[in-house]
C-alpha cells in the first residue's frame, strides 16, 4: 500500500505521517508539500531515514510535478492536508488560498482520474458550515448542515469539498471527505491560538485575545483526528462526508486562563484585542456518523491533551524558537504590532 500525504510538513499531516508509519510498518507513505512558512522539515526528521517514507517538495499545484510523482510511485490513497490553514492570513490576502486549497485540489484529483486510485481523501474543516449561535448550545453541525461559510479561508475550503464530491458524481472518483474541528498537539504552528498563547505565556508577553474572547471552538486532541482519518481511508463509504469532533467546547478566554494556570503565569498578561473580521461565534461537531459507521471515539481528554500539549512546547523549544526567529517576527508585527 503507498499512501501520498500532501502537506505532511505541517501539523496534522505530519501528526498523521507518525501514526501511518507507526501503526502500519508494511506501508509506503510519501510526503509531497511545498514546505510553505507553515511546512517545516525538522518536523519530519525523525522518519527522513525510515525506508518506508520518502519526502518530495512539490506543490499541489504543480500539475506536471504531481503528474510525475504519480507515475514514479502509484499511489493507492492520496491523503490531501495540503492547505492555507489560517484565516487570519486568509483576511489579509485571500489569493493564495484559492491557488493552494482549490486549484491544489483540482489538480491532485485530476492526477487521480488520470492513473487510477483507491481512495482521495479530502482533510476539510468544520468551517465550512459557518458558525453558530451562543444562545443555542442545543445546535450542532452534521453533514446534512448547509455551507455556510465566513471567511476566504472556509470558503476556499467549501470550494474544495463541492469540487471533491463534483468529482465523485461525474467521474465516479472514489472519494471521502473529513470535516474535522479545531485541533492542538505537538508540532502546532505558532500562529494559532493555543501555540501562540503557551509561547507568549513562557516568554511573559502579552496573550491578545481577540473581541471578548467569548467564541467557543471544540477541540480534538490531533491523534485523536489522525485515528479518525485512518479509520475513514480504510473503512468510509465512498462518496461520504465524516463529521470529527469530539464535544468539546470551550470559550478562548477559558482556554488562555487555563495556560496561564497550566505555566504559573499572571491572567493580567491577558489583553484584549480587536476581534477578527467575520469571527465565526462558535462551531460545535456532531459526530454521531463518524461514531456510528465506524466505531471512532476520542481517547485524549482535553484535560490531559492540553497538559501533554504544553510539556511539549516546553520539551521543544528548538522547534518553535527556530520558527519564531524567522518571518513570524514580521508577521506578528503585521498582525498583532498596533492592534488595539
Ligand atoms: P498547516 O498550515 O500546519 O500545514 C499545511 C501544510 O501544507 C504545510 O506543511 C505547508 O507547507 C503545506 N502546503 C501549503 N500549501 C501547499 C501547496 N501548494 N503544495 C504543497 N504543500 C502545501 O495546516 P494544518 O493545521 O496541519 O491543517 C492541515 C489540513 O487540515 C488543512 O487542509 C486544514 O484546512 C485542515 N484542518 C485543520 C484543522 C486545525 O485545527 N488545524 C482542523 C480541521 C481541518
Ligand atoms: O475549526 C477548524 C479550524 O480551526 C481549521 O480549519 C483552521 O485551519 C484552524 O486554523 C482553526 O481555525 P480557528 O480560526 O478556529 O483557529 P485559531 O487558532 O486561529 O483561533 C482560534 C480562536 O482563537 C478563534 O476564535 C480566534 C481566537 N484567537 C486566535 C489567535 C491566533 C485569539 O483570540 N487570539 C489570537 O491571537
Amino acid at each position: 500500500m503507498t499512501i501520498i500525504v500532501t502537506g505532511g510538513a505541517g501539523f496534522i499531516g505530519s501528526n498523521f505521517i507518525f501514526h501511518m508509519l507507526k501503526k502500519y510498518p508494511g506501508y509506503r507513505i510519501v510526503c509531497l508539500d511545498k514546505l510553505t512558512y507553515a511546512g517545516n522539515l525538522s518536523t519530519l526528521k525523525g522518519v527522513m531515514d525510515n525506508p518506508n517514507f520518502r519526502f518530495v517538495k512539490l506543490d499541489i499545484c504543480d500539475r506536471e510535478g504531481v503528474y510525475k510523482l504519480f507515475e514514479e510511485e502509484h499511489p493507492d490513497i492520496v491523503v490531501n492536508f495540503a492547505a492555507e490553514s489560517h484565516v487570519d492570513r486568509s483576511i489579509e490576502d485571500p489569493s493564495i488560498f484559492l491557488q493552494t486549497n482549490i486549484i491544489g485540489t483540482s489538480v491532485l484529483m485530476d492526477a487521480c482520474r488520470k492513473y487510477g486510485i483507491k481512495r482521495y481523501h479530502q482533510v476539510s474543516t468544520d468551517e465550512v458550515y459557518g458558525d453558530l449561535p451562543l444562545d443555542r448550545p442545543d445546535l450542532f453541525f452534521t453533514e446534512e448542515t448547509p455551507l455556510h461559510t465566513s471567511s476566504p479561508y472556509s470558503s476556499s475550503k467549501a470550494s474544495a469539498d463541492l469540487l471533491v464530491l463534483a468529482y465523485h458524481r461525474t467521474y465516479g472518483l472514489p472519494v471521502t471527505i473529513s470535516r474535522c474541528s479545531n485541533n492542538y498537539g505537538p508540532y502546532h504552528f505558532p500562529e494559532k491560538l493555543i501555540p501562540l498563547m503557551i509561547i507568549n505565556a513562557l516568554a511573559d508577553k502579552l496573550l491578545p485575545v481577540y473581541g471578548t474572547g467569548e467564541n467557543v471552538r471544540d477541540w480534538l486532541y490531533v491523534e485523536d483526528h489522525c485515528k479518525a482519518i485512518d479509520l475513514i481511508i480504510h473503512k468510509g463509504r465512498e462518496g461520504e462526508v465524516y463529521n470529527v469532533g469530539g464535544h468539546n467546547e470551550m470559550r478562548n478566554i477559558d482556554i488562555v486562563k487555563l495556560i496561564c494556570k497550566q505555566l504559573d503565569k499572571p491572567e493580567s498578561l491577558i489583553t484584549f484585542v480587536a476581534d477578527r473580521k467575520g469571527h465565526d461565534m462558535r462551531y460545535a461537531i456532531d459526530p454521531t456518523k463518524i461514531h456510528n459507521e465506524l466505531g471512532w471515539l476520542p481517547e485524549t481528554k482535553f484535560a490531559d491533551g492540553i497538559k501533554k500539549t504544553i510539556q511539549w512546547y516546553l520539551d521543544n523549544k528548538d522547534w518553535w524558537q527556530e520558527i519564531i526567529s524567522g518571518d513570524y517576527q514580521n508577521y506578528y508585527k503585521r498582525m498583532y504590532g498596533d492592534r488595539k
